[in-house]
């Protein structure tokens, strides 16, 4: 619809091409008739000829161009609309899909739709005009003769609909097929250092060639089906000439008909091959158009946005705090819950630090506060309110998140750091850049902040790429902070600087970290001890230490998080960049000493 003023404008060249079509096919008559025998109207039947393949040519330039432009505007809007609609999708849609797939979708079936939208419906209509302009002729120049060409037609519709149907099936089957093509090289190629690390090469290529393979029979299968469609029309073609000829021939003999006449009505007959060839596939084209596109739909029908409640609304500068309030958490339906019955309360200001052994629910539990999932019991309440209450844009728009994978674009630096704020000033990028202690080396880089650090961030090292993520949540300048494992990939001297600028930073800030350095944890306001979805202990760190039974002082004991270089909160490892809790520290340096390895 968005583009029918485009197809509208169509329509009158494919009537001037569909006429002079028509109209050249009747000039035989005369040219037989009269310009052979007597020499009649010459110039004027000559004039005829150029005028009728100009204003053809006028036509069918028009008709293709107008047509391509309207697909490919059709196209070019479908695809966006599909990109943004997959982009503003929940976090668990992306969970169950993979990035190879959904990339399948936005280029090989939207350009399978735009393949039968230009050149099919172009084809339809132009042809359709045509082939009533000859079959006009045919009635105008035998009322008999036309219906005897012309009994054979509704032979061909059952097969054209059946094989149409073969059609549909197997092309879904084939876009499937490249979708898990698609899938495959994405995850190879992106994972091409694990691929080649593990000789895994053959083994994927054999992958690939398997699916690759599938692909091609499945393919084969289409063009065998779709092949059938001209020669079954060609015959059709055979017999109405053949019948033609036959009941002609008579009437010529009878005098009832010209041979130009004659001649004229066969031309015209012999000009439909080319459109009824052309119609014949058109069913077929627009069923392999529909499987593609009933897969486009499909995703576009798919509605997992996290959406604004009914009257939802803007957040409220953060005033008391944040609570959890009896919180559940299960990824599935039918799985096990991650989160159970977790209470706290995180006061405005303060820092809340969120402890456990891996796989107990941390990323799972900060993950709920911007509302990546929903909890599936209890309520996250903000100042009191509950967090499903307030609008997502507002939700997000407080809150900062270095997360656990670091993430960055294929950008220059600073375009990273300002993804925030893509207007920020080089100052201002400047100024958080020095506070997570990343504009040292970035200073060192050949561009300095223009440099491009490629897909992923990859021509950075672990601990670069994670102080750029630090920078760029510094420039979003939001008043909750989650920080899932910020630091981890830090060397130990690098930690302890960005460990500082972190420490500035959190002053006036309600957030929650996710850490395993001793001093982070040293520091915050509440440690929330999880363990295997509970919340088991919350307070500061010495009182979870004094407590008899303490699960906290068990993870401090046993190793669990890494002293780093808080120089003030250990004083036992004091000049050790070793990581481990004190007591360990010391023994593993007794060990690697008498080992001789240090
Ligand atoms: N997307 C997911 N779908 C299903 N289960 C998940 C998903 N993410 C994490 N889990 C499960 O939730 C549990 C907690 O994971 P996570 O919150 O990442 O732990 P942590 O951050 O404490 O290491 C784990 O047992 C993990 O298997
Ligand atoms: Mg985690």
């Amino acid at each position: 619809m968005p583009h029918r003023a485009r197809v509208l404008a169509a329509l009158p060249a494919m009537v001037l091409y569909a006429l002079a079509s028509g109209g050249l096919a009747y000039l035989i008559q005369p040219i037989l008739d009269e310009v052979l025998p007597q020499g009649d109207r010459v110039g004027l039947i000559c004039g005829a000829i150029v005028g009728l393949f100009l204003a053809k040519g006028v036509g069918s330039y028009f008709s293709v161009y107008l047509m391509a432009d309207a697909s490919q505007r059709l196209v070019r809007d479908l695809r966006t609309e599909l990109f943004a609609h997959i982009l503003g999708q929940s976090t668990a849609f992306f969970g169950g899909r993979a990035t190879g797939r959904l990339l399948s979708r936005l280029t090989n079936d939207v350009s399978r739709v735009q393949q039968v939208v230009s050149e099919t419906c172009g084809d339809l209509l132009r042809e359709s005009f045509a082939l009533i302009a000859f079959a006009a002729l045919l009635l105008y120049r035998d009322v008999g003769l036309a219906l005897v060409c012309m009994t054979g037609a509704p032979l061909v519709v059952y097969p054209l609909v059946r094989l149409g149907q073969r059609v549909r099936r197997t092309t879904r089957r084939s876009q499937e097929q490249l979708e898990h093509l698609s899938h495959l090289t994405v995850e190879a190629f992106t994972g091409h250092r694990i691929v080649q690390a593990f000789q895994a090469e053959a083994f994927e290529r054999r992958k690939f060639h398997r699916a690759s393979e599938r692909l091609y029979r499945t393919n084969m299968k289409v063009t065998s089906t779709m092949s059938v469609l001209p020669p079954l029309m060609e015959v059709l073609g055979g017999l109405g000439i053949a019948g033609v000829l036959w009941y002609g021939s008579r009437q010529i003999a009878a005098a009832d008909l010209s041979a130009g006449e004659f001649v004229s009505f066969l031309m015209a007959l012999l000009l439909m091959y080319g459109p009824v060839k052309k119609l014949s596939r058109v069913n077929a084209n627009i069923q392999q158009a529909l499987a593609a596109a009933e897969r486009i739909f499909e995703t576009l029908d798919t509605h997992t946005e996290t959406a604004d409640r009914q009257g939802a609304r803007v957040l409220a500068p953060l005033g008391t705090g944040i609570e959890f309030r009896d919180v559940t958490f299960q990824y599935h339906d039918d799985a096990e819950p991650v989160l159970r019955g977790i209470s706290f309360t995180v006061q405005a200001g303060q820092v809340a630090a969120v402890v456990g052994l891996s796989g107990a629910g941390k990323t799972t539990l900060v993950n709920l506060v911007p509302r990546f999932h929903d909890v599936t019991g209890g309520a996250i309440l903000i100042d009191g309110v509950d967090l499903r209450d307030v609008t997502l844009r507002s939700l997000r728009g407080t809150i900062g998140m270095v997360t656990q994978d670091t993430i960055l674009f294929d950008a220059s630096i600073a375009d990273n750091i300002a993804y925030a704020d893509q207007a920020a000033s080089r100052e201002s990028i400047e100024a958080v850049a020095r506070a997570a202690h990343a504009h040292e080396f970035i200073v060192e880089l050949p561009q300095g902040y223009d440099t491009p650090i490629g897909e992923r961030g990859q021509r950075l090292s672990g601990g670069q790429r994670q102080r750029l993520t630090i920078a760029r949540a510094l420039l979003k300048n939001s008043p909750i902070l989650i920080l899932d494992e910020a630091t981890s990939a830090l060397d130990a001297e690098s930690e302890l600087l960005v460990q500082d600028a972190l420490r500035k930073l959190l002053l006036n800030r309600t957030a929650f970290v996710i850490a395993h350095r001793l001093s982070t944890i040293h520091r915050a306001d509440a440690i929330i001890v999880l363990d295997g979805g509970r919340v088991v202990e919350v307070g500061r760190h010495a009182e979870l230490l004094a407590r008899p039974d303490s699960t906290y002082a068990r993870l401090y004991a046993s190793q669990a998080f890494e002293s780093g270089t808080d120089r003030e909160a250990t004083p036992e490892v004091e000049g050790d960049d070793l990581p481990g809790a004190p007591i360990a520290a010391a023994k593993s340096r007794a060990g690697r000493a008498a080992s001789g390895t240090s």
